[in-house]
């Protein structure tokens, strides 16, 4: 299977090295970028082919993996149109629906939308995915494999569950970064050198998500558990229930999908 990206950032890298790591032949591998200098330094750090030309880049290509900004979708899509003939179309650009991106496409019928997040960055990713009902299962799998060279995939059977997606794990990686930076700064107020806080903040969070993703039990039972009556976790989660922490989470994420819903019909619209 011969993948092309178009565009060579961040995260057509990540993935791109992803499935390197993984033994998939580099030279099934090339990348569309117009930047110069990121061309060179793909061809020289990951050994695949990269070029400037969209006409030149998907020649023999069964899969392109639109890896732009969400912002040069549309004019990206505009000049791939005319070029295909029944590739799979893999966007993972932030926001924008396979409706748009299919009209941008002529009416094109064989798109999978991929929600990413940033740990992917480090292949500890999740991912989101859609596809619209026109992908064959074979395509679908060729989706699943390439997102899953940076981490763990999910399938959604509406789209709007993608927006859902966005609000826990896309924007969720800054929601953890957040605690953390509480934990951490709470640490240091109570005597702790930044370097411990920081340590026993995030020793803390690997094992909680180690222990939670490993158990049978749901958290609320995990967090029952080690919440000893009149001890000190009991007085902290009573604070933070009295402040509202739980429910002010719940009403951020809330937000959080309503503002990728709008994202979806501004950058759509364009
Ligand atoms: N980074 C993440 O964690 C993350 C998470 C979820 C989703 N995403 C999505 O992934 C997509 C890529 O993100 P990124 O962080 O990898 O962005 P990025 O680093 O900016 O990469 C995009 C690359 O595409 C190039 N480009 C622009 N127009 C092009 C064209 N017409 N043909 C070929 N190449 C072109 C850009 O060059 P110039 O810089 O010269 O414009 C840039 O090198 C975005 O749509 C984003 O929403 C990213």
């Amino acid at each position: 299977m011969n993948i092309t990206f178009v565009g060579g950032g961040n995260m057509a890298c990540a993935l791109i090295g992803g499935l390197l790591q993984q033994d998939y032949p580099a030279g099934q591998v090339q990348v569309v970028e117009i930047d110069s200098d990121a061309r060179a330094r793909i061809k020289q750090q990951l050994g695949v082919n990269a070029v400037a030309a969209l006409t030149e880049g998907i020649n023999g290509s069964n899969v392109i993996v639109l890896a732009v900004k969400p912002q040069q979708l549309s004019a990206v899509a505009g000049q791939l149109a005319p070029l295909l003939n029944g590739q799979l179309v893999i966007s993972i650009a932030a926001g924008i629906r396979t409706s748009d991106l299919s009209r941008w496409l002529g009416d094109y019928g064989g798109i999978v939308r991929a929600m990413p997040n940033t740990p992917s960055l480090i292949r500890a990713g999740m991912t989101g995915l859609y596809a619209l009902p026109t992908v064959n299962s074979q395509q679908k799998e060729e989706a699943a494999n390439i997102l899953s060279a940076v981490g763990s995939i999910i399938w959604v059977e509406q789209e709007v569950l993608l927006d859902a997606a966005t609000a826990v794990s896309g924007s969720g990686p800054a929601y953890i970064f957040y605690f953390i930076e509480a934990m951490q700064q709470a640490g240091t107020e109570l005597g702790l050198t930044k370097e411990q806080a920081k340590l026993l903040t995030l020793q803390t969070f690997f094992g909680a998500t180690q222990l939670a993703s490993q158990s049978d039990e749901d958290v609320a039972t995990l967090r029952s558990r080690v919440t000893s009556k009149g001890g000190t976790t009991e007085q902290a989660l009573l604070s933070m229930e009295q402040d509202g922490v739980k429910n002010a989470i719940m009403r951020a994420m809330h937000v959080a999908y309503e503002r990728a819903q709008q994202m979806g019909d501004e950058l759509g619209g364009k």
